[in-house]
């Protein structure tokens, strides 16, 4: 059902604060600023290796995952698509920890992989939506996402509580590596269980983003730039205008765009840039400049500060409320999902089923 909302899309956008607000409950002790996940069946402190594993949305929230692991609990991290993973004959010392991240549970791709880092050795990690999956049954562990179901054929509440479990595990790795302590733990799950609030606060730019859909909807080509974690929400935004607005879009590291894509920007062309304030924010808004140099029309998301700062270089800007940088790429991914969003309902497509496109694929 649903409901008042004119697609599934658009309530499965809305639903975000509730269901990521769900899935941090059941893996936070908010009131003693704890992780509290379920008991391992293994030793998390003993493990050396992580190697993530998925396909399209649920591969870029691996990609997050990736710094989070790196940065906070200072572990070697792997992350790979799995249709390439599945045939590469990675090398897997025992004992590592393999996460396959899948809303459906039944992605063929995903399930081999899972079956190869088992043949390896690896303890089996899966992240999955739907209950009862296939690969639930041939995992060690299963951190469930409480998304509920998903209707719409491009993912969006499964993403951002992939990321809810995928923060909480980098936090639980963190501390089982004595990484960090209790202070640092709490000040982190505060962080996340801010994460709510904030997100139905940028749903409050709904309209502010719709208006920006018309013009964009007819472009041929649009860039996403974005660096460290909010590197994979730039493509995760590209992969959404693709999925369900049939335009061509890439998701760039904001820092490689001078090594060929640059060369595409001209006045024709709409670069998001997504830099929210910290550590990253003035090399980003470096990049940005040198694209509105070359006459690029850019819309900038960015907080409420980086507004302030940067705000009117961009032609347009989305100014999100400040939030604690850890927890950024939950946020962010909100704006370039409604921008999607609107961009395929001004050009008229069939946004809850795109062409070509299957909820869950279970073949090669
Ligand atoms: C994008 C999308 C797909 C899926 C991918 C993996 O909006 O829906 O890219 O993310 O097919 O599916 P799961 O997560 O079910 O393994």
């Amino acid at each position: 059902d649903k409901g008042n909302y004119r697609h599934f899309m658009l309530k499965e956008i809305y639903e975000q604060p509730t269901v990521v607000g769900q899935t941090i409950a059941t893996m936070v002790d908010p009131l003693h600023g704890t992780t509290t996940l379920p008991e391992f069946p293994f030793d998390l402190a003993a493990i050396e290796r992580v190697t993530i594993i998925a396909c399209g949305t649920s591969f870029y929230a691996g990609m997050v995952a990736k710094y989070w692991l790196e940065q906070m609990a200072r572990i070697n991290v792997e992350v790979d698509i799995a249709s390439e993973f599945r045939y590469r004959e990675a090398v897997m010392p025992p004992g590592g920890l393999a996460i396959f991240i899948s809303q459906s549970g039944e992605t063929a791709d995903t399930l081999a992989a899972l079956r190869y880092a088992k043949s390896q050795g690896q303890h089996i990690l899966t992240i999955v939506n739907v209950p009862q999956s296939s690969m639930e049954r041939e995992s060690d562990i299963v951190l469930q996402t409480h998304a509920g179901p998903e209707v719409g054929v491009a993912s969006t509440k499964a993403f951002t509580c992939q990321l809810s479990v995928l923060a909480c595990l980098s936090i639980a790795v963190a501390k089982a590596r004595g990484k960090i302590d209790h202070a640092e733990e709490e000040r982190l799950v505060n962080a996340l269980t801010e994460v709510p609030a904030r997100m139905a606060e940028v749903l409050n730019h709904d309209e502010a983003i719709e208006a920006l859909a018309d013009d964009m909807s007819k472009a041929r080509d649009v860039i996403y730039l974005g660096r460290g974690p909010e590197y994979p929400i730039a493509m995760e935004g590209a992969l959404k205008l693709k999925e369900i607005s049939y335009i061509h879009a890439e998701g760039y590291a904001a820092g490689e765009m001078k090594h060929g894509p640059i060369a595409l920007i001209d006045e024709l062309v709409p670069i998001i840039v997504i830099a929210p304030t910290g550590r990253l924010f003035e090399k980003t808004v470096s990049n940005m400049q040198e694209v509105i140099a070359r006459k690029g029309r850019v819309i900038f998301i960015t907080d409420e500060e980086g507004s302030q700062a940067n705000g009117h270089d961009a032609e347009a800007t989305i100014a999100l409320p400040m939030l604690d940088e850890f927890v950024t790429p939950l946020l962010y991914a909100i704006p370039v999902q409604l921008l999607s969003y609107h961009v395929a309902v001004a050009k008229g497509t069939d946004v809850d089923q795109p062409r070509n496109l299957a909820k869950s694929v279970t073949v090669e």
